[in-house]
Formats: structure tokens, C-alpha cells, sequence
């Protein structure tokens, strides 16, 4: 959903012509995610889709970087050079740049950026972030590249990328613990995935707001959210989800975004494990591209680094042999399960032995092994809704990382098989933001970007 709700649509959505889905032939899909990629991209960034998502998101621009990068380089180097001018002088990367037209106001006032003194003066933007996926799309784009190039291009966007790093150690793990800790769903990327919203309904959520859901009142935001408009309500969040989320939002506001005042009124914070992972693995990215430049990495960040590798396995439960997310103030285990158990893999600092439990899970029909892989929640648990946004639809970024993880342990038929079936998904259903993993059938937004880039991106890779 929209970061707020209120706002208008976007009121001159470009105009292109929808490719006739089933697209079954690699050239045409190809084509296609190229045309759509293009019908998205406002000059200085890609939006998410044009109606539902008129802003530039962190994690979808590498995404979407990466599939650009197939086809022009300069302008996939363009997506990532926008998205590092929404830094902070702290070093953190919003998970949101705003559109700068009179149209989004609300948008920016709902988040009000200006209130912290490290926001950029020339952009608003939002006051979190999102998984660190910029060092892995600043990667493949230079893999795309001349040594020459690839140098140049490296040294440009390095000091952005070893700040980033550097803030997410500063202010996200305090403690030394090796882990870091999210302030909020939003910056899991994955916004309503079960163990966040256990915890928000177990204990966060704000009185008015079980009012509210007691009463059923809390239907009427229906008529003010900008998603549901578009898309039907059941493959939304629930109407409690999108009041919880903004009420964590506004807290988080009020504490100024500053990481001092929020952890000392104990708002949210989590230490995610889609979050860490996808961080362990920048952290390699980050060490490739300083070696690449002959930099040495500050000793204390290498420590640091090192020590989150280790870290992950505090994740790990004994029992149901799964990796969770934990609990950053009293570290107990979020035992929901949820699709981010997979990506370990992609971290790639866990052992062989757990790597074979993880593509167990995969391979299970009742929990991650439906017909249309990877669930974002398992077939079997208590939560799963095949057509519910992060509870139960798959995700073509999600299967991208997962494909990536299972190349790196080897499983190499297994990420193949994945990456058909991903395929298969977009060719039948069109570039929708996510899918059915019982049928396949397309749901949420269609002309979604991200799933048109790493489609572009699967399309390239053939069986390693
Ligand atoms: C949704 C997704 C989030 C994404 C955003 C823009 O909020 O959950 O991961 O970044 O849309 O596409």
C-alpha cells in the first residue's frame, strides 16, 4: 500500500500498451519487461508502478537497476545515482525519495523528513530504511562492465555504500551484537509478513485502535486508502494492519527519527532476519568492491562484519529447525514462520548442514514446495492466505534471492526449477506485484517493475 493512504493517484499514469498475456516466448517476455521498465522510469527514477507507487523505494530501485542494467547501463547507473542523493548526512538511506510534484504533498507531510537535521535539504523523504540491496545491484551492474569501467564506476559509489554500511552498524546495532535491528515492518520490505504483525497485535497495537477493530469500525479506512481502489481488499492488508502501521509510523515521527529517543521509549524494534541476511551478503559485496578499488575497510567494520556472519546463528531454533527473526530488547524468537527462513541462503554464511534443512522446507508441499514457489508464508501455518500480499502470495524478488542462494550452496537443479516456475508465473499472469502459489494467478498491482526486472534478469541466466 501506499505510504498514505489520503493521497491522490498519480494523475497522468503513462500510457502503454499491455502485452497480450500468456507470454510464453522468451524474446517477447523480454521485450515486454524491457517496454513496461520504460513506461515506468520518470527520468531520474523507475517508479514501482505507476499508480499504486509514484515515489522511488530503495529496495525496488536495485531491483529494478538490475534488470535495466540489461539493456542501458548508464541509465540503470542513473537509478542508483538518484537514489544515493536521498542520503542522510548520518549515512542512512531512506526506504522512500518523494515525488516532488504539488500532487504528493500529503505523502511528504506524512512523513515530514525535515524533522531530523541529517535529511537532505533538495528532497523529501521517508525516515527508515529498507533492506540493503544497493551493494548487490552497484555489483551486477558492474559485472555488466569493462575492468576500466567497473573501477570507475565502483569509486563513484563507494563512500555512499561504506557510510550506508557503516550507519547501519552505528545506529542499528548498538548493543555489538552483530545483528540489527528494524523500527518497523516497513523496513523488512515485506509489510505485513506474520511475525511482525503478531508482535504488532500481541502487544503494540495502541487502544483506540482495538476500539476500533472491536467495534468493526475500523472498516471505513477502506474508503480512504489509496490501494484498495485498485485492487480488491482481500489481497491487501487488513484495515487494522494499515491503522497499526501508520500509528507506528506517526511514533516514530514524533521521536524525530532519531535512533536514541526511539530505542529509549521501546517502540518496535525487531532484529529481522530478511533484513540480516540480505545484509551479511552486501557486506561480502562491499568487501569485493573495496578490494576491487584497493581500499582497506576500517578494521572496526571488518570486525563488525565478521560478527555478523556468526550472529545469524543466534537466529536459529533448535527445535522446529528454522531460522526466525528475534525480539532486539529481551532477543526471544518470533516462531511464526514466514518465507525469510529461506534467505539464510542468500546470505550465504550459514553451514552446508542447515543450507540441506533449508531446501528441505523448500521441497515440502505443506510448506514452502506449493506449485508455484516460494509461499511467503508456509502452505501449512496458521496465517497463510494464498492471495494476502507478504502472508502467503509469491514474490518475484523474494525467488530472485532464493535462486541466488540456492546457486551459491550448489543447488543448482533446485534454483533452475525456481527460476521456470518464476517464469512461468510472469509469462502466464503479466508483471503483477505478486502470485498465487497454488495456481500461479496474478494478483496486487499490475506493471509492477521489479517483477518485469528480474524477470529480464532470470531470462539472462541460464542453467549455471
Ligand atoms: C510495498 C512492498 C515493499 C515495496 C513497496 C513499493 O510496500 O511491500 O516491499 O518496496 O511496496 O513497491
Amino acid at each position: 500500500m501506499s505510504e498514505n493512504p489520503g493521497a491522490p493517484l498519480e494523475e497522468t499514469p503513462a500510457k502503454h500498451t499491455a502485452p497480450q498475456h500468456p507470454l510464453t516466448d522468451s524474446v517477447a517476455l523480454a521485450d515486454a519487461a524491457e517496454a513496461l521498465l520504460r513506461s515506468n522510469d520518470r527520468g531520474q527514477y523507475t517508479v514501482p508502478a505507476p499508480d499504486l507507487y509514484p515515489h522511488q523505494w530503495l529496495w525496488d530501485s536495485a531491483f529494478i537497476a538490475i534488470g535495466i542494467a540489461h539493456y542501458d547501463l548508464e541509465r540503470a547507473q542513473n537509478e542508483i545515482r538518484h537514489l544515493v542523493s536521498g542520503q542522510w548526512s548520518n549515512g542512512m538511506l531512506p526506504h522512500m525519495i518523494f515525488n516532488s510534484s504539488p500532487a504528493f504533498r500529503g505523502d511528504r507531510n506524512a512523513w515530514r523528513s525535515w524533522v531530523n537535521p541529517a535529511s537532505p535539504d533538495h528532497v523529501v523523504t521517508s525516515g527508515i530504511t529498507q533492506p540493503p540491496v544497493l551493494a548487490e545491484a552497484i555489483v551486477q551492474i558492474g559485472s555488466h562492465m569493462s575492468a576500466a569501467e567497473r573501477r570507475a564506476w565502483y569509486k563513484e559509489v563507494f563512500p555512499a555504500l561504506l557510510a550506508y554500511h557503516e550507519w547501519l552498524y552505528e545506529e542499528r546495532d548498538p548493543h555489538h551484537e552483530g545483528l540489527t535491528l528494524q523500527i518497523h515492518p516497513w523496513e523488512t520490505g515485506l509489510d505485513n509478513t506474520p511475525p511482525w504483525m503478531a508482535e504488532l497485535r500481541e502487544h503494540l497495537l495502541p487502544w483506540w485502535i482495538r476500539v476500533l477493530q472491536n467495534t468493526k469500525l475500523s472498516s471505513f479506512v477502506r474508503y480512504i486508502r489509496r490501494d484498495t481502489r485498485r485492487i480488491p481488499p482481500e489481497q491487501r492488508f487488513t484495515s487494522t494492519e494499515v491503522l497499526a502501521l501508520f500509528d507506528a509510523q506517526k511514533r516514530l515521527r514524533r521521536k524525530n527519527y532519531d535512533i536514541h529517543r526511539i530505542l529509549n521509549h521501546s517502540l518496535f524494534t525487531i532484529e529481522d532476519l530478511t533484513f540480516n541476511s540480505i545484509f551479511i551478503r552486501a557486506n561480502e559485496h562491499l568487501e569485493h568492491i573495496a578490494k576491487a578499488l584497493r581500499k582497506q575497510l576500517p578494521a572496526e567494520l571488518q570486525a563488525r562484519m565478521l560478527h555478523t556472519r556468526e550472529a545469524l546463528e543466534l537466529l536459529w531454533d533448535d527445535q522446529s529447525l528454522q531460522y526466525y527473526s528475534r525480539d532486539f530488547i529481551t532477543h526471544r524468537l518470533l516462531r511464526t514462520p514466514s518465507v525469510a527462513t529461506l534467505l539464510p541462503l542468500y546470505g550465504g554464511a550459514v553451514s552446508k548442514e542447515r543450507a540441506a534443512q533449508l531446501v528441505s522446507l523448500l521441497e515440502n508441499d505443506q510448506l514452502f514446495g506449493s506449485a508455484y514457489p516460494a509461499p511467503s508464508v508456509p502452505v501449512s501455518s496458521e496465517w497463510f492466505d494464498a492471495d494476502r500480499y507478504w502472508q502467503g502470495p509469491s514474490w518475484v524478488n523474494i525467488n530472485w534471492l532464493i535462486i541466488e542462494g540456492l546457486h551459491r550452496y550448489g543447488y543448482h537443479d533446485h534454483a533452475e526449477a525456481l527460476r521456470e516456475t518464476t517464469l512461468e508465473m510472469v509469462g502466464q499472469g503479466g508483471f503483477y506485484e505478486y502470485f498465487n502459489p497454488l495456481d500461479g494467478s496474478p494478483l496486487g498491482s499490475p506493471d509492477f517493475s521489479w517483477t518485469a526486472a528480474l524477470a529480464l534478469d532470470l531470462l539472462h541466466r541460464k542453467k549455471k
